[in-house]
């Protein structure tokens, strides 16, 4: 596998999806924290970072010592870093280079430029520039206005070191990949042999070594990533993996059911819980946003809990815990580390005594998609929207009841039906309808009529941090509004939700 040491660059995850895309295995770890050392690591990138090498608290690390072991590469700071460290020079640049450039050489037995242009359009976003190399080490490419932008030591450490100016990690470095894989392949002498199908088989043994013949629990959401974990636990463990999918009265129309029937179809050993009556119930009059989420989630625990304490001898906690929700970030404040642990229920596997499973802990979101085609779950699980933990409770604006949650149900179902019928479901990242708590005059047949508002919404987006609204066509959403007003009572009125997310968020509360 390569390290990746976060700097605290944007990029850094995409520096890993490259890596992973050329089928090379990778681990973006903390900057400042001591490299782990095992047989395992062939080479190290030095990211990008917010920082300049010559700030006071700039964060700093032994290259050389790193050099002894294995190839380095650093990437912008990383570049700057090394440079400075063997006793270069580095400086803020004249002009700042952002954007396109273009990089020259006529090294074609360099591994690193091997298959690359002579001219070959790169993306730069530094303020700084190396003005100059340390003893040692020389340039092997240049750009029009700086003239280190790739460079190398052979001779300084047992392995070599290099640099590289510009981002080879961004899609506008046009052969970027090109250049990390000869990194990867011709210097540090990684296999590309990282697939899908390798992942599921290495995983399925590790699940086994972990868990013997012990049991693991698992609640399942219907979501993506608790489906492919479960499955993937499911095919190394078999019968011993206890799923629990619970029905908290806020999941979309007849889910609950299709859901089940799927999840039994898999062979999946699963106990559906039908604790409607108990969220309603204690769900009654509250109408704050957090409120509702931290009822929703206390009473998920108590409910998984209950069903896992009636089953004998679990050791195990099982998760869908992805890649994002683990990476552990230099935040651009300074080298400090944070760690988000949503997904952790509630601190169970501590209260229960459990292990945890989590197969899917170092995948990032397409990934998970990829391995969940090899091991065989159906496009409809895989391709599914992202859908929130407390359901519609967060999409019913004001306090909830049943009725209301029946009436958002419907309309949501024609909205979903109809985003699938006009081929529009995938092309969005995200849909819902949202129930307003305002009520409004409007007119049927002859009668005056005083009901709700629903309010449609869809957005584009690669990660739900930051998301458009979808441009749907208007015909689509003249259809929407005439379906659900004529089939849903209590609703007189639609609306289309066009803001984006900043300075909106894409769910109402
Ligand atoms: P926002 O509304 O923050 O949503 O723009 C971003 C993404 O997160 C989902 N979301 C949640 N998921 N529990 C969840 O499991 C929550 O409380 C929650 N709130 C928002 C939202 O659906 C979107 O995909």
């Amino acid at each position: 596998k390569i390290l990746i040491l976060d700097f605290g660059s944007q990029y850094t995850q995409l520096i890993a999806r490259s890596i992973r895309e050329l089928n090379i295995y990778c681990e973006i770890k903390p900057c400042l924290q001591p490299v782990q050392w095992d047989d395992t690591i062939k080479g190290i990138i030095l990211s990008g970072s917010p920082f300049s090498v010559n700030d006071a608290q700039a964060p700093s690390v032994d290259i050389a010592a790193m050099a002894a072991k294995v190839p380095v590469l650093g990437v912008c700071y990383g570049a700057q870093l090394m440079a400075k460290n063997f006793g270069g020079e580095v400086a803020k640049s004249t002009i700042r280079e952002y954007g396109r450039a273009f990089m020259e050489h006529d090294n074609r037995e360099e591994k690193l430029l091997y298959d690359i242009s002579p001219r070959s359009q790169v993306w730069m976003s530094h303020s700084d520039s190396i003005v100059k190399l340390p003893a040692g080490f020389e340039v092997i490419a240049t750009t029009d206005t700086i003239p280190v932008a790739a460079f190398k030591a052979d001779k300084i450490a047992a392995n070599p070191l290099l640099g590289l100016q510009f981002h080879p990690e961004v899609t506008h470095s046009l052969e970027g990949k090109l250049l990390l894989r000869n990194f990867l392949v011709h210097i540090c002498g990684c296999k590309q042999d990282w697939t899908p199908a390798a992942f599921v088989q290495e995983t399925i043994e590790k699940i086994r070594n972990q868990v013997g013949d012990k049991k693991v629990v698992m609640a399942l959401s219907g979501g993506v990533d608790s489906t492919v974990a479960a499955e993937l636990i499911h095919k190394a463990i078999g019968k011993n993996l206890y799923c629990v999918f619970v029905d908290n009265g806020l999941l979309r129309k007849d889910e609950y059911a299709t859901v089940l029937d799927s999840y039994k179809h898999m062979g999946l050993n699963v106990k559906g819980v039908n604790a409607q009556e108990l969220f309603y119930g204690e769900l009654k009059g509250v109408s704050d946003p957090e409120t509702k989420r931290k009822i929703i989630g206390r009473l998920f625990i108590e409910v998984f809990q209950q069903e896992s304490t009636q089953l004998q001898d679990i050791s195990f906690l099982g998760q869908g815990t992805i890649y994002p929700d683990v990476i552990e970030s230099v935040s651009v404040n300074g080298p400090s580390v944070t760690i988000k642990s949503h997904h952790n229920v509630g601190g169970l596997p501590e209260k229960m005594k459990m292990g945890l499973v989590e197969p899917l802990r170092f995948l990032f979101k397409d990934e998970v998609r990829r391995v969940g085609r090899e091991i065989g779950i159906s496009e409809v699980f895989l391709g599914r929207h992202p859908f929130p933990g407390p359901g519609l409770a967060i999409r019913i604006l004001g306090d909830i009841t049943p009725d209301k949650v029946a009436m958002l149900q419907e309309a949501d179902a024609i909205y979903i039906d109809g985003l699938r019928d006009a081929g529009l479901y995938d092309k969005v990242w995200q849909a819902g309808t949202i129930l307003l708590p305002v009520q409004s005059v409007g007119v049927m047949g002859d009668e005056r009529t005083y009901e709700f508002t629903i309010a449609l919404r869809a957005v584009t987006s690669t990660d739900g941090m930051t998301a458009d609204w979808a441009h749907l066509p208007y015909e689509f959403l003249a259809k929407m509004s005439n379906d659900i007003i004529n089939r849903v009572k209590g609703i007189n009125r639609v609306v289309y939700d066009i803001s984006s997310k900043p300075p909106a968020t894409i769910e109402w509360e």
